[in-house]
C-alpha cells in the first residue's frame, strides 16, 4: 500500500490495483501547488466530512475520472443530486469494496457544506486490506473511542490530525496513537492555514519520547505500508 500526501488532509492511496483520494483540498493550497490535480487517479473518493479544506476538488476529480463517492450519508445525497457515484456509510457500519473493508468511525467534529447546509456527522476511516491496515482519524478531538479501534483490528498506520485549535494538537495525537494501538503514524491536517503551524522538530520529538514514530511528509511525498 502506498500513501501520498497531497497537504493538509489530503491523501492518494493505492491498494491493491485501485486509487482512492481521500479529502481532496489541493487547488486553493499553496503548498500543494505542485501536484497536478488533472493526472490525479481515482477509483474512490473518501470524504471525512463537508467542510471547505476537505471538499474542495471533490468535483473536479469525480467529473473527470467517475470515481465512487464514499462518506456519510448525507454527504453522498448531495454528490448524489450533482449526478455523481456514490456509497453511503454511516458510523460503526462496514462495506467490503473491491480494494479492502471500509469502517467509517467516530470523530468528535463537526460537518456543515460551505454554504451552512448540514453535512451529518464527521467520520474517520479504518481500511483493512491484504496489504496492512489503516486508520485515516480524520478532523477529530481525542476521543475514547479510538479505542475501539485496536479491537477491529491490527492498525499498521495511523493517519492523524495534528495541527491543533480544529483538531486535536501533537500531545493529545500522541495518547490518539496509544489508543489506536500503533507507533507508526503520518501527521496531516497541520501547516496550511495560520491557526495550525506546528514545530515539525519539536512534534517528531513528542511522538519519539513517546517510543513511536511520526511521519511528516513533504507535499507529494510517498509512505509505504
Ligand atoms: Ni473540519
Ligand atoms: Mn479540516
Amino acid at each position: 500500500m502506498r500513501i501520498r500526501f497531497l497537504g493538509h488532509a489530503a491523501l492518494s492511496i493505492e491498494v491493491a490495483g485501485k486509487h482512492i483520494v481521500v479529502d481532496p483540498f489541493i487547488s486553493p493550497n499553496e503548498l500543494a501547488k505542485d501536484i497536478d490535480i488533472a493526472s490525479l487517479e481515482a477509483d474512490y473518493i473518501l470524504i471525512t466530512h463537508a467542510h471547505q479544506d476537505h471538499i474542495v476538488d471533490v468535483d473536479a476529480i469525480a467529473k473527470r475520472t467517475g470515481a465512487t463517492i464514499v462518506s456519510n450519508y448525507e454527504i453522498v445525497t448531495h454528490y448524489g443530486k450533482l449526478g455523481f457515484e456514490g456509497h453511503p456509510m454511516n458510523h460503526g457500519g462496514s462495506w467490503q469494496f473491491d480494494f479492502g473493508r471500509l469502517t467509517f468511525t467516530n470523530a468528535v467534529h463537526t460537518s456543515s457544506f460551505p454554504d451552512g447546509t448540514y453535512g451529518g456527522q464527521p467520520g474517520g476511516f479504518i481500511m483493512e486490506t491484504d496489504e496492512g491496515n489503516l486508520y485515516i482519524a480524520g478532523d477529530t478531538a481525542l476521543t475514547m473511542d479510538m479505542k475501539l479501534v485496536p479491537m477491529q483490528c491490527k492498525i499498521d498506520l495511523a493517519v492523524l490530525p495534528i495541527g491543533d485549535n480544529f483538531t486535536m494538537g501533537i500531545e493529545s495525537a500522541v495518547i490518539a496513537a496509544d489508543f489506536v494501538e500503533c507507533k507508526r503514524i503520518l501527521g496531516y491536517h497541520y501547516d496550511t492555514f495560520g491557526y495550525i503551524e506546528i514545530d515539525h522538530k519539536k512534534a517528531k520529538e513528542t511522538f519519539k519520547n513517546a517510543g513511536k514514530e511520526l511521519s511528516l511528509l513533504p507535499v507529494g511525498d510517498i509512505i509505504e505500508v
